[in-house]
């Protein structure tokens, strides 16, 4: 195992450790495994530039789990490729346990699966690919041969160890970038889009994966998906992008309690008139009906000022019974959407730097 980054950084600038400035450099790179600082990455140039990262401001801690959310084009392969130095911002800072992320020490710690499985190589086939990733972190074939083994059965490659990449399908390339960068045993695992393309059952296997990967093993993993399963699965905490900017960081858990306290589905006894209905619409305008397959339901999300009690009330007043109340719970999916699209009070997320969430 190489010597820890942030124990070299210190050390490396020849200053006294105890110093206030060494000891802060210490504290920041123990504290974040990643921490990225007003990322700034333009593509092109003139009237053609494309600001595709625009004052980014996050840090991971070691072990943390965090989901990197946005639309097509928000920016998160952008911030994953400079993490992961294949790419250098235009201004700001990435850093690895306080390294900087174009130090090509970085790439010790740093195991990426990138859009398109384009981190293995197509002409080896699934066995060289892992042999070669092994390798490159040190470790022996006789040492790496069980890991790589128990790496293919899980992803489901065995009977396709010996085919070269190129001859494989798009889930299965996709299933070995994921085993070639698990092979490596890094501390940081980058993961943009890593269950694209893959079936059902591998999908759950991977989300279970990456669990045990940060839980058990106390890795440090920056996911990025547009498969909402996965992150709510998988992520405590999201980082929300959108056209280059923090709109949101926050842990999952909190995201969904803002709207879960709001929106209610109400099952009645009966069927709901036209008269009755135009009633509840007059105070609740965003109730929606769903028709169930013995009597309706309502889904009201109450505004500021409104109780459940008035919602009752109504529904008493036109003689409508009700069976069953209960509180809606909401989806990553819709929070996300909400978000982006600055609904609910959503505001762009106080930058945090240097901190350990
Ligand atoms: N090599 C490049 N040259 C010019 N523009 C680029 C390049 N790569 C990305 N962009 C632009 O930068 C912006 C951010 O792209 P990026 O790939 O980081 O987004 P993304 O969040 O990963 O999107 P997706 O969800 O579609 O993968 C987009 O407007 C994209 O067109
Ligand atoms: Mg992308």
């Amino acid at each position: 195992m190489p010597e820890p980054l942030f124990r070299y950084n210190w050390a490396e600038g020849g200053t006294d450790p105890c110093e206030p400035a060494a000891a802060e450099r210490t504290l920041t790179a123990v504290m974040n495994a990643l921490r990225v600082q007003e990322l700034v990455k333009l593509y092109g140039r003139g009237e053609k530039t494309v600001r595709a990262v625009d004052g980014v401001s996050f840090s991971v801690a070691p072990g943390e789990l965090v989901g990197l959310l946005g639309a097509n084009g928000a920016g998160k392969t952008t911030i994953i490729k400079i993490i992961c130095g294949l790419l250098l911002p235009t201004s700001g800072e990435a850093e690895v346990y306080g390294v900087s992320a174009a130090d090509k020490r970085v790439a010790r710690y740093v195991a990426a699966v990138l859009e398109g499985s384009r981190n293995v190589y197509w002409r080896l086939s699934v066995e060289e690919n892992l042999r070669f990733f092994a390798g490159l972190v040190g470790q022996s074939p006789r040492a790496a041969r069980a890991h790589i083994q128990e790496l293919v059965s899980l992803m489901g490659l065995t009977e396709k160890r010996r085919t070269v990449a190129n001859k494989l399908s798009q889930g299965m390339k996709q299933k070995l970038a994921i085993a070639c960068a698990l092979v490596r045993n890094t501390s940081v695992l980058l993961l943009d889009e890593p269950t694209l393309g893959l079936d059902v059952e591998t999908s759950y296997d991977v989300r279970g994966l990456i669990r045990e990967l940060a839980e058990r093993e106390g890795r440090t993993v920056l996911l990025s998906s547009h498969d909402m399963g996965v992150v709510e699965a998988v992520c405590r905490r999201v980082i929300i992008i959108s056209q280059g900017e923090v709109v949101t960081d926050d842990q999952v858990a909190s995201l969904l309690s803002v709207f879960r306290t709001r929106a209610l589905r109400v099952a009645l006894s009966g069927g709901l008139d036209d008269q009755a209905l135009g009633r509840v619409k007059e105070e609740f305008p965003g109730v929606r009906v769903s028709e169930g397959s013995e009597s309706p339901s309502l889904e009201v999300e109450l505004e500021v000022g409104q109780t459940l009690y008035q919602l009752i009330d109504v529904l008493r007043t036109c003689g409508v019974g009700v069976e069953e109340i209960a509180r809606v719970e909401p989806r990553l999916e819709e929070v996300f959407l909400r978000v982006v699209r600055g609904e609910n009070g959503a505001s762009k997320a106080e930058p945090r730097t240097g901190t350990v969430s």
